[in-house]
């Protein structure tokens, strides 16, 4: 158990219109009631963050992300949004360096952590993904490709802003798949993130950052995955796209805290 408040989070990717938002959410929020244990965070495509911020603008309890944003805060950037646009509408969080963008978009150490900086510097709480996919981790190199991205995504981050940063610790293979890490393997990779940190920041503030895991979390997973002393809440996909299945994993963060 730890003293971390656990914090998860629904990444809808590129799913739900308007409606279909607004449908998830008013269903959604009277599961949650007024108080929860742990953190929560919706985070929407771009065009149905108005709507999500229609119900969720200083919400008590639950957060509104983005998926992405670019670093710097205007200008032709075109097809972008920098992270004023995102203040404006009531964002609070910010999804960086999700696999998918690095994968498919081919995002960089460095143009993450340009972004990372820009979030904080807005007010805005990164949600840092990092891991490894499967060739990687049979190849023996899990701990060098994370040790590469969180020092490369967190590079200049000042040790007083650093306990604000989430980090998701997102095995690849995980992704999608149906696929879970256990929760042994979760857990080692958790600790072994956690050290990192400890390198970049000091042990005490090490302490203090939230370390998300994502990939297959669903909510006959989440107990055994949130009970490991590493792991502070999720980072869900698929799971989180219906509203009990989303909050099952919400109440197996908050239990294990209890
Ligand atoms: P799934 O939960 O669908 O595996 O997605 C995980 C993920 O990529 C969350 O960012």
């Amino acid at each position: 158990m730890s003293t971390r408040r656990p914090i998860v989070a629904a990444n809808w990717k590129m799913n739900k219109t308007q409606p279909e938002t607004a449908e998830f959410l008013s269903a959604f929020l009277p599961l949650l009631g007024p108080a929860c244990a742990s953190d929560v965070v919706i985070v929407p495509p771009f065009t149905s963050v108005p709507k999500a911020s229609e119900f969720l603008r200083n919400h008590p309890v639950v957060g509104l992300g983005a998926q992405n944003m670019h670093p710097k805060p205007n200008g032709a950037f075109t097809g972008e949004i920098g992270a004023p646009f995102l203040v404006d509408l009531g964002v609070t969080h910010v999804v960086l360096g999700h696999s998918e963008r690095r994968q498919y978009f081919a995002e960089s150490d460095a143009f993450i952590n340009e972004k990372v900086r820009a979030a904080l510097a807005a007010g805005l709480t990164p949600i840092l993904c990092i891991g490894e996919t499967l060739e990687e981790r049979d190849a023996g190199r899990l701990e060098a490709v994370c040790r590469t991205q969180l020092q490369g995504g967190l590079a200049l981050v000042a040790a007083d802003a650093a306990p604000k940063v989430v980090i998701a610790y997102e095995p690849v293979w995980a992704i999608g798949t149906g696929r879970t890490a256990s929760p042994a393997q979760a857990q080692e990779a958790h600790a072994f993130v956690r050290s990192v940190l400890a390198d970049l920041f000091g042990h005490a503030i090490a302490g203090q950052i939230r370390i998300q895991y994502g990939g297959s979390m669903k909510p006959d997973n989440a107990v055994e995955l949130m009970a490991q002393p590493d792991v502070d809440g999720g980072l869900i996909g698929g799971a989180s796209l219906q509203p009990e299945s989303f909050f099952a994993i919400i109440k197996a963060a908050a239990e294990s805290v209890a």
